[in-house]
């Protein structure tokens, strides 16, 4: 590998050493850190300092930004970069900010071909709290019965924006004229990661709402009992921000959430990138 792994205790992360992500990388560094994803989910840099110009010329090069479907939040030079944000445009505490991400999810599940990697970048961050949670979902599927995980395997979940149990901080967010604002779209509960094969527990409280076949009051009961066995804390990579860090998640086989428990005057402010499909531009 051209870069050093240092696997972080027990949980479903790396530290990445020897790179830094500001200077040009050859495409053989992109592949490998995608490599790297199927073992350690999640993928973590100290000590990086890239400018938004930076950030979208580093992550772009894994393949297609997806647009945030948050407008308010997309970058106004680089749309396919958002900022994740407490802060409002004339300096005071953005509420929703504050509160947004802070269930269990999978960014962009709720879209017909959900998107392969998550992308932060911090640049302010609060002194305590304020970190994001990770949890793998394959190993979650792994814990689960094999009763259970053979019923799984034949159930399809339908996921809305914020249509989930978790998913109340949404309302009122997207526009009646967003297709997200109504569409369902239908994923299998357990999916197979393309890299790895590893079968994984492809729901999260924020956006998949009903099973097809199940009742809703079932099927939020089943929702939330599912994340419940998955978010076991001793299985939680809990990362706590420093200015510099730069976290690399794939969206496949992860559900995550913002921490919350910070001071709201306490600066928080990051930038992220959703890449849709893989694909490495040379
Ligand atoms: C996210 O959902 O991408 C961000 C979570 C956080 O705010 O830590």
């Amino acid at each position: 590998m051209p870069f050093d792994i240092t696997p972080i205790d027990d949980k479903p992360a790396a530290q990445i050493k020897g790179l830094d992500l500001s200077q040009p990388l050859d495409p053989a560094v992109y592949r490998a850190l995608v490599q790297t994803l199927s073992k350690y989910p999640v993928l973590v840099f100290h000590g990086q300092d890239l400018d938004a110009a930076a950030f979208h010329g580093f992550t772009r090069r894994f393949g297609t930004l997806q647009e945030h479907v948050l407008h308010k939040y997309r970058h106004a030079e680089f749309p396919g970069l958002s900022w994740l944000t407490n802060v409002a445009s004339d300096g005071s505490v953005d509420e929703f900010g504050v509160r947004r991400a802070t269930t269990w999810h999978s960014d962009g599940s709720y879209t017909a071909i959900p998107p392969t990697l998550g992308i932060l970048h911090a640049y302010e961050t609060p002194p305590t709290g304020g970190g994001t949670l990770f949890i793998d979902m394959g190993a979650a599927f792994d814990r689960l019965t094999p009763a259970l995980q053979t019923r799984l395997r034949g159930l399809t979940g339908l996921h809305r924006h914020g249509a989930g149990p978790g998913g109340d901080m949404y309302d009122n967010s997207l526009s009646d004229k967003q297709k997200e604002n109504h569409r369902d779209v239908f994923h299998p509960v357990v999916t197979q990661h393309p890299d790895s094969g590893r079968p994984i527990l492809y729901v999260n409280e924020t956006h998949t709402h009903k099973f097809e076949g199940i009742n809703k009051t079932d099927s939020i009961a089943l929702v939330n009992d599912l994340v419940a066995q998955a978010v076991q804390p001793d299985a939680i990579y809990h990362h706590q921000w420093t200015p510099g860090d730069m976290l690399i998640w794939d969206e496949r086989s992860t559900i995550h959430r913002g921490e919350g428990d910070y001071t709201p005057t306490a600066r928080r402010i990051m930038l992220r990138a959703i890449i849709d499909q893989i694909s490495i531009h040379e």
